[in-house]
């Protein structure tokens, strides 16, 4: 299957420097990214630029879903998780799977589901893993053609104005890392979580809540967390993720083997059942979970995917 592989081309870190010395008044970039890779890469339109009238509605309403889907979209989720905790700027960010880079990419085939895919399918997918909607208040995902799916197309549709169709852009996923000579260790990651992630995701990664009850810093494992099914479980995506995005607001601080270790003592951790097991657990790990996870397996005593602790 298709994944999105970018490395830090050396021509994109020439144009940075030529940039910099060119360029003193630009505002500083975010530090997670290169500054020459941030200026190369696509730039979806302000949100000051969304029209008037009935498709400016609806492409506000998308907005709020992806961003505020805890409050917007309430029926159907059942993880304390906003699409934007992964999805990050609002589904703008380079390298954190933006919305304007997936937009152009459906209808597609996936592995994991065995059909073709619209836009609505993978936001769904989404729905039933990401956001456990098993959970949720009306037990499942938003019903098919319902408005949420349609809202949120707006938005990411609006957010691919301008960009080519049927491409795989730069910054589309996640970073793809290395695997490392040492591979990757949960206990090793087990220190690492402690000293650079405690703070905001909680000793037992269930994250921060604010006085309002709403998480300030998102669950990473335990009942309100994406579930077994979820794309982040797997150890890849994580370390990609974790690479670029984490310790919030210092992004692009560890190094890769912190990124692998941190990202398999996260997913070795225990949280919802896989919505997909229907007979046991080892057959729904022949089945579902051969591309670099921890299910089924017996990690410090505790069989991984039975949602119990
Ligand atoms: C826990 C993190 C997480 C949350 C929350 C999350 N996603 Fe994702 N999303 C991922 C990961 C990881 C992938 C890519 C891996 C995969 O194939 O599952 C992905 C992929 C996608 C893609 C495909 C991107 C592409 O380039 O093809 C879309 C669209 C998407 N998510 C939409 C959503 C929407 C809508 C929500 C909220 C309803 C959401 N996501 C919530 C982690 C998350
Ligand atoms: C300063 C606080 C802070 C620190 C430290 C931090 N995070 Fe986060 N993390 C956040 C916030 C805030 C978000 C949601 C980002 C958003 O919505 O824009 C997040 C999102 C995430 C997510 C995706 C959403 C979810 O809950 O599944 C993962 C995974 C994650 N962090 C892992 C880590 C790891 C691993 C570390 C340590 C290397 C770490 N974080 C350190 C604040 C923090």
């Amino acid at each position: 299957m298709r994944q999105p592989i970018f490395t830090k081309h050396s021509a994109l870190l020439l144009a940075a420097l030529i940039t910099a010395s060119c360029q003193p008044a630009a505002p500083d970039p975010p530090a997670d990214l290169d500054p020459g890779f941030l200026a190369a890469v696509f730039k979806p339109p302000a949100e000051s630029a969304i029209p008037d009238g009935p498709e400016g509605d609806s492409i506000r309403r998308g907005l709020q879903l992806f961003t505020q889907t805890q409050t917007k979209a309430s029926a159907y989720v059942g993880s304390g998780l906003n699409c934007s905790n992964c999805h990050l700027e609002a589904g703008r960010k380079p390298e954190s799977s933006p919305m304007w880079a997936a937009w152009g990419n459906y209808p597609a085939y996936r592995k994991k589901n065995n059909m073709i895919n619209t836009m609505e399918d993978r936001i769904r997918g989404c729905f039933i893993y990401s956001m456990n909607s098993s959970a949720s208040p009306s037990g499942g995902p938003p019903p098919p053609g319902s408005d949420v799916y349609k809202d949120m197309e707006s938005y990411f549709s609006w957010l691919a104005t301008g960009a080519p169709n049927r491409t795989v852009m730069d910054g589309r996923g996640f970073r793809k890392l290395a695997a490392t000579a040492l591979g990757h260790d949960p206990a090793r990651g087990r220190q690492v979580y402690q000293e650079k992630c405690a703070e905001c995701h909680g000793a037992s990664g269930q994250g921060t809540k604010g006085a309002d009850g709403a998480y300030v810093y998102p669950p990473l494992w335990g009942d309100h967390a994406f579930n077994w099914g979820a794309g982040m479980g797997k150890i890849s995506n994580a370390a990609g993720f974790i690479k670029v995005n984490m310790p919030y607001g210092n992004g692009d601080t560890l190094t890769d083997q912190q990124a692998w270790d941190v990202a398999a003592f996260m997913d070795s951790q225990e949280r919802p059942r896989d919505p997909r097991q229907t007979g046991t657990i080892e057959e729904n790990r022949q089945q579902n979970h051969q591309q670099g996870d921890y299910y089924g397996q017996t990690i410090s005593g505790d069989l991984l995917g039975d949602g119990k602790p």
